[in-house]
């Protein structure tokens, strides 16, 4: 009985024995392998920038940049990269990505039409114009309304123009343009002011693309002053007035040399 346990644990202790010594070598193998091992902090790298380590040297992949420390890092969002590369690239100028590891600059993804990127070059998000600023997307910069024109929500790659009997004297304006006040029109697109009704003519209404000639043309209470408001003002001699207004009287078209109408009486 004795005998027997004595060769069992004499069986079992060689074997506790052999797993030692073959942990031990295996130790010994692995730290003689540390050096060209691809980790281990102290190993020197072995590839040059732009390659990354793996199983060998690699040339480094699109989206990812390696700066010659055997690894390669993903170019993070504003950026991207072409294979190869030792640094990522800024999305250019108009373009933008959230995205971290953007492969190549065909994935920056353009600016849309009432936006801005948020950054010149390297954007990662594209921020709306809002009222009163236009963009025709790609771009960095949102541009403001010019006079003539509004911008609103609605707008997005262009502004849009005053509609005949308004007008937008400033820029920068987020709501549609003005209407032409009493006594005064406008025939035109983009009008940045309107015109004053000549002498012998009226306009009792606002909005309007034209002026309403006086009663009784001809006769000598056909004049009125300058920018009428009414009828009722059709009793003045006609070249009293006749050269302070802007009304081609041909034709009746605004000739544009902008009397700015007064906002106080814009209704
Ligand atoms: C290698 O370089 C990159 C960037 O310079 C760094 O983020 C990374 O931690 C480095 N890796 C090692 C293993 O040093
Ligand atoms: C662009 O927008 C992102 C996301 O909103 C933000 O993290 C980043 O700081 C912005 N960049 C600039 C230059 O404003």
């Amino acid at each position: 009985m004795l005998k027997r346990v004595s060769i069992l644990s004499f069986i079992l202790l060689s074997l506790v024995l052999l797993d030692g010594t073959r942990a031990k070598a295996k130790n010994k193998r692995k730290i003689l392998i540390m050096p060209t091992s691809p980790i281990g902090l102290a190993r020197r790298a072995q590839c040059s920038a732009g390659y990354y380590y793996e199983n060998g040297c690699r040339s480094c992949l699109a989206g990812s940049y390696c700066s010659g420390n055997d690894s390669k890092v993903q170019c993070q969002a504003g950026y991207y990269s072409d294979t190869g590369a030792t640094a990522c690239s800024p999305c250019p100028r108009g373009t933008w990505t959230d995205q971290q590891g953007t492969q190549y600059s065909s994935n920056c993804k353009p600016v849309q039409a009432g936006y801005k990127a948020n950054a010149s070059s390297g954007a990662t998000a594209q921020i709306p114009c809002g009222v009163g600023y236009y963009s025709p997307g790609n771009t960095d910069i949102c541009i403001i309304c010019p006079a003539g024109y509004y911008c609103n929500a609605q707008t997005n790659a262009a502004p849009s123009p005053c509609v005949p009997g308004r007008y937008s004297p400033t820029t920068g304006a987020g709501q549609d343009c003005t209407w032409c006040p009493q006594g005064y029109f406008n025939n035109v697109y983009g009008a940045t002011a309107c015109c004053k009704c000549c002498s012998g003519f009226y306009n009792d209404q606002t909005s309007q693309t034209h002026c309403f000639n006086c009663p009784g043309q001809g006769s000598v209470s056909q004049g009125s002053a300058p920018a009428a408001t009414s009828r009722d003002q059709c009793r003045f001699q006609l070249l009293d007035y006749v050269t302070s207004c802007d009304q081609d009287r041909a034709g009746g078209a605004c000739r544009m040399s902008p009397f700015i109408a007064p906002l106080s009486t814009v209704s």
